[in-house]
């Protein structure tokens, strides 16, 4: 059992990080053997439409660009689980998270028949979102959600999301500014309903792990 985490926050420790490590680690826990890719530490870009997975005969569920990321394609199409983060950017996913979901979706899909996929293994996915928004705005991005799992449905596998709402962007809300945030807020929900999140989240990392 192979789970991987693959983080879209430029950010190595802040909130998606803490998220998918806490997931990653209940699924070593559960016998997995992990690995951790920081997309921000990887030099790529998005799908260059060169139509080189598609090619009659050719081989297929392979990017064959010469970057940093083809290499963690193959990997991610190897495992058995899949955990993704990201923070919520202008209301998307971060640019090298789209960059990355252009690239597994693009050599996963079929081009000969609507909806399908080339894909035949089955990877399950779960998608962490991040953001600053409350719980109760949420529902705001949710057709950005929606497109975002859209090229996971060619893994084969099941597709989830979590939400975390209403994150610490810093640890000292004084040193910036930023004063449309409620520090004190800000502080008391990291400190209270983050933990929870946590749990969530290597809940989500054991079940996948144990699927
Ligand atoms: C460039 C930028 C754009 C952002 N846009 C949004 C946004 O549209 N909606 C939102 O709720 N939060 C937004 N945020 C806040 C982050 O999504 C949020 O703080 C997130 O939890 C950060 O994740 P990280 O700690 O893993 O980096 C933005 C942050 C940055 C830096």
């Amino acid at each position: 059992m192979k789970v991987m985490a693959i983080n879209g926050s430029p950010r190595e420790n802040g909130n998606t990080a803490a998220l998918l490590g806490a997931a990653l680690d209940a699924a070593a826990s559960a016998g997995a053997q992990t690995e951790l890719v920081n997309l921000y530490g990887l030099k790529y870009s998005g799908c260059l439409s060169c139509f080189a997975c598609k090619r009659r005969g050719g081989e297929k569920c392979r990017c064959f660009l010469d970057d940093e990321l083809s290499p963690v394609l193959e990997r991610v199409l190897a495992s058995d689980a899949l955990l993704l983060g990201s923070p919520v950017y202008f209301g998307d996913v971060s640019g090298q998270m789209r960059c990355f979901l252009e690239r597994l979706g693009f050599i996963t899909l079929s081009y000969e028949r609507p909806g399908g996929r080339v894909f035949t293994g089955s990877v399950d996915c779960a998608f962490f979102f991040t953001m600053n928004v409350a719980e109760k705005y949420a529902a705001m991005y949710d057709a950005m959600f929606k497109n975002t799992l859209l090229p996971l449905r060619n893994l084969g596998g099941s597709v989830e999301k979590y939400l975390c709402t209403d994150t610490m962007q810093f640890d000292d809300y004084s040193e910036y500014e930023a004063a449309m945030f409620n520090a004190e807020a800000k502080r008391a929900r990291h400190e209270e309903i983050f933990p929870l999140d946590l749990a969530a989240a290597a809940e989500i990392g054991r079940r996948l792990a144990q699927a």
